[in-house]
């Protein structure tokens, strides 16, 4: 059995696969309608989340398979003290697979360590997102034709940016992609999350958007502030608008995981570099290909 809490847990050869299985269904989709029809999904999330879940949920269902679970831990168990460990406990007596995001990093993790189901981490507090990073993966690939041989930015919040931390991971095992990071002082990437890769690193999107193949776009989280005056200062930090992306390639991609909040202007999203609704779909089936890979079915 398999869970997958770090995009390190899967192999380049395993994403390989699981972003092909994602390929094939994306063309065949009534090949996978009712595959998933004897097994159930729970999605035990303890933070927000609209694509997240509802991705996850939609990908069961299109897999012919079903789901529960809850969306506001204040309304299970846990609003009694249940401890994360003995709600997996339970919940794995009515479900095949579980898809778990938490505010505390780690907590996924301990749930894996007593379950007798796969657990998913669908985001850890600062942590991780590696079902977010699957869904880059296939985004880029789709949008780009590949998966080496071109220079990304990340730009925004780098210290609290779980989907960033995990995909800076993921990439940096495929030849020849350069990293620029992109933030102010205060929001600069933790040292255990750099790289080779890492060409530079720069605090406006003006030194860096001219050389990018992708930009990947984050929010700056309030939530994860301790000190709401910090927040304050940096959460404007970055505003793309169509007047800067004048000096972008022109076949740059670009990423959001969303939401957003300012940093991205409505009014790039009519211009076709703009993928990060595209994202989205990829998402969904990613995340199909992830429930059939771990349950042992593709
Ligand atoms: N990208 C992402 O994780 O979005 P949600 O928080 O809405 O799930």
């Amino acid at each position: 059995m398999r869970h997958l809490i770090d995009i390190t847990d899967l192999s380049t050869q395993e994403i390989g696969h699981i972003l092909t299985t994602a390929l094939d269904i994306i063309a065949h989709r009534e090949k996978y309608a009712d595959i998933c029809r004897h097994h159930k999904l729970a999605t035990l999330f303890y933070e927000p989340s609209t694509r997240t879940r509802l991705s996850f949920t939609s990908a069961m269902m299109e897999l012919g398979g079903n789901v529960l679970g809850f969306s506001d831990a204040q309304t299970s168990s846990v609003s009694k003290g249940e401890t994360v460990q003995d709600t997996v406990r339970v919940v794995e007596n009515f479900v095949d697979i579980i898809a778990m995001r938490h505010p505390l990093e780690g907590a996924p993790a301990q749930g894996a360590k007593v379950a007798r189901v796969p657990i998913i981490n669908a985001g850890d507090g600062s942590h991780a997102h590696p079902t977010q990073t699957l869904t880059d993966l296939l985004t880029i690939l789709r949008e780009k034709g590949r998966l080496d041989g071109f220079t990304i930015g990340y730009c925004g919040d780098l210290k609290f940016g779980r989907t960033v931390h995990s995909l800076i991971q993921a990439l940096s095992r495929y030849e020849g992609v350069r990293m620029i990071c992109i933030a102010p002082d205060e929001l600069r990437l933790p040292s255990q999350y750099k790289t080779k890769n890492i060409v530079k690193e720069v605090r406006t999107l003006e030194e860096a958007i001219s050389k990018l193949d992708v930009l990947y776009m984050t929010r700056v989280q309030q939530e994860r502030f301790l000190d709401m005056d910090e927040f304050e200062r940096v959460k404007n930090s970055f505003e793309l608008n169509l007047a800067k992306l004048h000096n972008a390639k022109s076949d740059c991609v670009i990423l959001h995981p969303l939401p957003r909040v300012n940093e991205i202007l409505p009014e790039v999203d009519a211009d076709p570099r703009a993928a990060y609704f595209r994202q989205v779909e990829n998402g969904k089936f990613v995340r199909m290909a992830l429930i059939l890979f771990l349950l042992g079915l593709a």
